[in-house]
């Protein structure tokens, strides 16, 4: 069984820029070693992620996730079982902030942040227009 989940939440307001990058490049290696997919963004604050992957390794990584203290606020946009994963295809990779690079979400995670309060669409929608924005 696959299981896929994605949310948005606060970074940890002491977090240097250093260590948020380690942070990218660690979930990068650790997920790719896994063979989780998905994307982690992170733009002025703010934290974006898609996990997807075999279910017992998802359901123990987000685990981890929730109580890892260099985040808070956290809104579960989804955390469900799926057959086919939209990133299946895809290498788990992180871009950092400033990074050229569109992430093109797929329709299956934008139908659901419509359902989520207009201010967390708000910041996610301007995340990935950043990212869109500096795309070469
Ligand atoms: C916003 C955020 C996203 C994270 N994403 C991942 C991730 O995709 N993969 C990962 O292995 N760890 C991720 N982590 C780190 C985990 O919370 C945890 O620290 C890490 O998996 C190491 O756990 P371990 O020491 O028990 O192996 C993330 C942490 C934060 C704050």
């Amino acid at each position: 069984m696959r299981h896929a989940v994605c949310y948005v939440s606060n970074a940890d307001k002491q977090l240097t820029t250093s260590e948020i990058n380690e942070l990218l490049k660690f979930s990068e290696e650790n997920n790719n070693q896994k063979d989780i997919k998905g994307i982690l963004l992170y733009s002025e604050g703010n934290f974006f992620q898609v996990i997807e992957g075999e279910k017992e390794k998802i359901i123990s990584l987000w685990n981890k996730i929730q109580n890892d203290p260099r985040h808070y606020g956290i809104i579960t946009v989804i955390d469900r079982d799926i057959q086919k994963g939209s990133y299946d295809h895809y290498r788990a990779t992180v871009i950092p902030e400033g990074q050229k690079y569109n992430p093109g979400l797929p329709p299956e995670y934008l139908e659901p942040l419509k359902g989520i309060s207009p201010d967390v669409q708000g910041v996610i929608k301007g995340m990935l227009r950043n990212f869109i924005a500096t795309r070469v």
